[in-house]
């Protein structure tokens, strides 16, 4: 077994903050050890040595410089289950704001800073268990040096490369878990339309010609926001609208 130390109370919603010096994958330990994860327990690790994007791709995070964690959801709405990454981006975006970072969002996953991807989350289920695992990796203080070698299918920035000054992940992660219950709390409030309003408000998608891989095809055409389930709506070359629930924006065309 891992060694990791656990901070009772630290995670969300009450839950424990488990903390791994080093561990393959958050995400990955979360959904291997789910049966002995609470509600709200927050994995987070310091070095992550096999971290995971969407599609397997892989995560590049460098030890003590990255907010690597997951949480784990066993309590959700489950009309809400599909928003969550969604949820988690809006989240951190209000967190990057209040340090002068200003994002765009990207369907469905990616935090655009200016001079690239600062963040990006994965959702991953475990249907049987009936629970999430939001993972979320966040470029806190890596530098130029560190991202000029990687092979990126998009240019990659840091808070330290946007803000010009180093941050503390940890008080990233308060900040982070606590602006995610506000989330969460407003779209029970408000409904998703209000949490869906902010993403439309910084949408780097909007007036952009697409070309999006779905699980069944692949589909050009032009992006016309979000409907209202938070679905990507595509007008695609017969001029018919398409809403597109999973995929990836494979490039921006225009
Ligand atoms: C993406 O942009 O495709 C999502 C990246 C998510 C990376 C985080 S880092 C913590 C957690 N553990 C993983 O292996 N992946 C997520």
């Amino acid at each position: 077994m891992d060694q990791f130390k656990i901070i009772e109370g630290r995670g969300f919603a009450g839950g424990a903050l488990l903390v791994f010096d080093k561990i393959d994958s958050t995400n990955s330990w979360a959904l291997a050890n789910l049966a002995d994860c609470g509600n709200g327990d927050v994995i987070l690790a310091v070095e992550q040595t096999a971290g995971r994007g969407r599609f397997q791709r892989e995560w590049f995070s460098s030890s003590g410089r990255s907010l690597t964690v997951s949480l784990v959801l066993k309590q959700f709405k489950p009309e809400l289950a599909s928003n969550l990454t969604q949820v988690a981006v809006i989240a951190m975006g209000g967190v990057l704001m209040r340090h002068n970072i200003f994002c765009n969002y990207k369907w469905p996953n990616d935090l655009l800073a200016s001079s690239g991807k600062i963040a990006g989350i994965l959702a991953e289920l475990d249907s049987i268990a009936d629970t999430i695992v939001l993972g979320i990796g966040l470029n806190v203080n890596l530098t130029v040096g560190d991202l000029a070698w990687l092979e990126l299918i998009q240019p990659a920035t840091s808070m330290q490369i946007e803000s010009g000054n180093q941050h503390d992940p940890m008080q990233i992660l308060d900040e982070f878990l606590c602006e995610f219950d506000t989330m969460l709390n407003l779209t029970n409030t408000s409904g998703l339309s209000a949490v869906l309003e902010k993403w439309r408000a910084s949408d780097a998608l909007s007036g952009k010609s697409v070309e999006v891989t779905t699980p069944s095809s692949l589909l050009r055409g032009r992006y016309m926001g979000l409907s209202d389930d938070g679905s990507m709506l595509i007008l695609d070359e017969d001029e018919v609208v398409q809403e597109i629930r999973a995929g990836d924006v494979a490039s921006v065309l225009a």
